[in-house]
């Protein structure tokens, strides 16, 4: 055997090897998903309040090297949604119900210890907020290489190398010296960045992503969207991308569900969505930001009222107070999600279809 001869995979290797072909079966049309939402509801109970449903029967697939947006305006329950499918809900005060389906086992169903052995190993999270997530009294390179140790089983020495190399792959310039400074003497992009090499240093086959570009200016935004979109391309990596922003949709999703009063408004794929959108909601949302490809001299028009002036799913559509075109029904019966050539609808009266 020469020198040069690669060592044997390791598992984790073997899986990002099995997840690259599971995502080009996706993309060829027959793979299962690697995640599979079903029916998952939130309920909180407030203290001499009436509980509040903050996620309502959300379902949705991911499958291996697939990016899965989630969408919509602040307070549809994106995050709660998110924090649910990796068990970090607070323990008290909240109750949840469907399935998260993780290969075959429900993710709700594991003992805390169970799902902490999950997460890091298998699911990975990336939250807005960097400087919550880090820990301030630990460098940087120790918060990589414990990952490292603990997930992937590496001595403090062999971390260390991979640690650096992980800085350097996110982009962390002189990743030698970062490796010591703890997390307040890095800007916010370094810091985001810093989470990002957590995330990978487990090599997650789910990374699920909350606003992580929310906090930072333009420029490092499209280089962390970039990054994670390297991810997902070189090793299949399964990735749920959660943003209000559409900007952020456009570039990086395969498949977009927007999200209204913590129920599923719409789903499509994203060209197909972004060019003929049929919720008046996902309509609004496009109507409300710059696009390059708009007629010059055209207008942003933003959705009137805010999610407060929302109705109860149960009785009505919750957007009916803010839609452009409702019709009577839209305040006397809920509107049920219905699919048809690969798009889910949830409206009585959607915007016309031009093509
Ligand atoms: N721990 C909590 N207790 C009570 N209500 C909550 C809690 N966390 C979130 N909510 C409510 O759930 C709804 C959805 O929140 P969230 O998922 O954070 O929205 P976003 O889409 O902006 O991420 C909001 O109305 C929020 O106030
Ligand atoms: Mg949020």
């Amino acid at each position: 055997m020469s020198p040069t001869t690669t060592a044997d995979p390791t598992p984790t290797d073997q899986t990002n090897v099995a997840d690259r072909d599971k995502a080009r079966r996706w993309r060829e049309g027959g793979s299962e998903p690697l995640l599979r939402v079903r029916d998952l509801r939130v309920t909180f109970q407030r203290q001499g309040q009436e509980p509040f449903e903050a996620v309502q029967g959300v379902s949705f697939d991911v499958h291996p090297g697939q990016t899965v947006g989630l969408v919509g305006e602040s307070g549809c329950g994106k995050s709660v949604t998110s924090l649910a499918i990796m068990g970090l809900l607070p323990q008290r005060g909240n109750k949840v119900t469907g399935t998260v389906d993780y290969e075959g086992t429900n993710l709700l169903d594991l003992s805390d210890q169970q799902m902490r052995d999950k997460r890091g190993k298998d699911i990975a999270m990336v939250f807005q907020d960097p400087l919550s997530s880090l820990n301030p009294v630990v460098p940087i390179g120790l918060q990589v290489t414990e990952v490292l140790e603990r997930h992937r089983g590496m001595s403090r020495k062999a971390a260390t190398p991979v640690a650096r190399e992980l800085l350097d792959r996110v982009g962390i310039p002189d990743p030698d010296r970062r490796l010591k400074d703890y997390p307040h003497q890095l800007s916010g992009g370094m810091r985001q960045r810093a989470l990002i090499a957590i995330a990978l240093a487990c090599q997650p086959r789910l990374l699920i992503a909350d606003e992580p570009t929310t906090a930072l200016d333009v420029t490092i935004q499209a280089q962390i969207l970039a990054l994670l979109k390297e991810l997902v391309e070189e090793s299949g990596t399964a990735l749920v991308m959660i943003t209000h922003d559409l900007g952020v949709v456009a570039g990086l999703c395969d498949e977009v569900n927007v999200l209204y009063g913590g129920r599923i408004v719409e789903r499509g794929d994203r060209h197909d969505l972004f060019a003929q959108p049929r919720h008046p909601y996902t309509h609004g949302l496009l109507a409300s930001i710059p696009r390059l490809d708009a007629p010059r001299g055209q207008r942003l028009t933003p959705i009137p009222g805010s999610v407060s002036d929302n109705l109860p799913w149960t009785s009505a559509c919750a957007f009916a107070p803010r839609c452009s075109q409702p019709i009577e029904v839209c305040t006397q019966k809920m509107p049920e999600l219905e699919e048809h050539h690969q798009r889910a609808l949830r409206c009585f009266n959607p915007v016309e279809a031009t093509r």
